[in-house]
Formats: C-alpha cells, structure tokens, sequence
C-alpha cells in the first residue's frame, strides 16, 4: 500500500554531498549535513562475509586506493583500503563505511535517507534480505522511516517480502509506458528517475497518478527549478549547496 504521507525533501544528498566530499563515506555524510541538506541517498553492496557495505561499484578500484570486486572481498579487507585519498587528500583514512556505521552516524547527525540496494550479479536476494533486516532491526526511531530503492527490480521484490512496511522507490533511468504497473508490483511509494529524458509529460501523468517522483542527479538550479516547475517532488543532488535555496524559496 502506498504512504500518501511519506515526504522525503526536495533537496536528497546523493552519495552524501558527492561534489564535496568523497561519495558514500562517513565524511560524505557530514558535509551533507554541513551543507543543510535533511536527507541522503547512499548504495549498499554486500561483501563476501555478508556485511552491508555502502559503495557504489562493484569493483572498489574508482573510490579506493585498492582493486577487486566487493562481492568477493570480506570486510576486514575492504576496511583496510583508503576510500577517501582519491578524491583529495584531506580525506586520507576515510573507509568504505559499513551500513551499521552509517546508520549510526545518521542517528547522531539526524539525516533521513533513501539507501538504493546496489547488488552485485548474482547477490540480489541476499543484499535485499540482508539490508532490509538491517533496517527494521537497527533504524533509529527518532528518524524519519527510510525509503528503499534500486535498478533492479528483483530486489525490490524480494525488499517487499521482507519488510513490507518498509516503503520502497521504484528507481528507472528512463520511464517507460509500463511504470505504473511497475510500480503497482512492488507496492512502490515514490518514483525515481534520471532527470535528462524525463519530459513534462510525463512527470505530469506520474504525479496525476499520485506518485511523488525524484529525479537524479540534478546539480544545477536552473534544472532543479524546471523540474519543480512540472511538479517533480525533489531531486537527488551532488551538490546541495546549488539547489538548497532555490527549493527552500519555492
Ligand atoms: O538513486 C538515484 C541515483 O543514485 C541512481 O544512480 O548510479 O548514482 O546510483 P546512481
Ligand atoms: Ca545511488
């Protein structure tokens, strides 16, 4: 069942505040909420011990200084990769945060957040399973309640079925003709999209079908301010500081 009382902000930190700090770290977060925003957008993967891990790529080698695919990597030696150097070196020590390191950081700092299921080939079931148990056992109660998202549509079954109560995004590059049916088999409560082939048509129908729709990844206001202007909910951003005060302003 959809939550027409469900609000997540116009203004969502994507990968933290990714133009400011390195994307999905405990220092991403921090200038996130530096900078203003009230929610994040991070991924999870799940490594090869099974611990929830927020990163985006498969392959660690674009946001660590080491290689390899999460998926076959245990924890202890992703932890052991600098996550934070390769996008400056003030950042040097930063790691690939565990999902339980960053809810806790989220308590402490008081950020909602859409965590998007980013599965490796083949673990779909299991990342679902694992991060949905994770949330209904550990999400803070004084937290707005998360919002669950991911390409790929399996997961956000197999994210249904485990914790129903828990809402969930249904996140397309493009929307195609069959959204709404997409949407209706996972009981999805929002609708994300890529931004560029969005048309206003289409965020029309998706809003006169009472779904709110985010869009990705929006990083200038002169963009922001035309999607809110064909009734776009809000959008997930690299750099908050861009589009804060315009949607603050609206
Ligand atoms: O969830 C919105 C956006 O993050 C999806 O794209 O590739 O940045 O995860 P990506
Ligand atoms: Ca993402």
């Amino acid at each position: 069942m959809r939550q027409p009382q469900f609000r997540m902000p116009k203004v969502v930190g994507h990968r933290g505040a990714a133009a400011h700090a390195p994307e999905n770290t405990l220092a991403g977060f921090r200038a996130a909420k530096a900078l203003g925003v009230q929610w994040v957008e991070f991924d999870v993967h799940l490594t090869a011990d099974g611990r929830c891990v927020v990163i985006h790529d498969d392959l660690i080698d674009r946001t660590t200084d080491g290689t390899g695919e999460v998926g076959r990597m245990t924890l202890a030696e992703l932890a052991s990769y600098d996550a934070g150097s390769w996008f400056d070196p003030r950042f040097a020590g930063e790691t690939v945060p565990t999902l339980e390191e960053v809810i806790d950081l989220l308590a402490e700092l008081e950020l909602g957040a859409n965590v998007e299921l980013k599965p490796s080939p083949g673990a779909e079931d299991a990342t679902a399973a694992a991060v949905m148990a994770l949330l209904r056992q550990a999400w803070p109660g004084h937290l707005p309640a998360p919002l669950v998202s991911s390409f790929d549509y399996r997961s956000l079954e197999v994210a249904h079925d485990a914790a129903p109560e828990i809402a969930r995004g249904l996140l397309l590059e493009t929307v195609g003709d069959d959204w709404l049916e997409l949407a209706r088999g996972i009981e999805a409560t929002t609708i994300h999209c890529g931004h560029t082939p969005l048309t206003a048509a289409r965020a029309k129908e998706i809003r006169r079908g009472g779904y709110p729709l985010f869009c990705y990844t929006v990083n200038h206001a002169g963009r922001a301010e035309e999607l809110f202007g064909w009734g776009v909910s809000g959008v997930f951003t690299d750099a908050p500081d861009q589009i804060l005060s315009l949607a603050q302003a609206r």
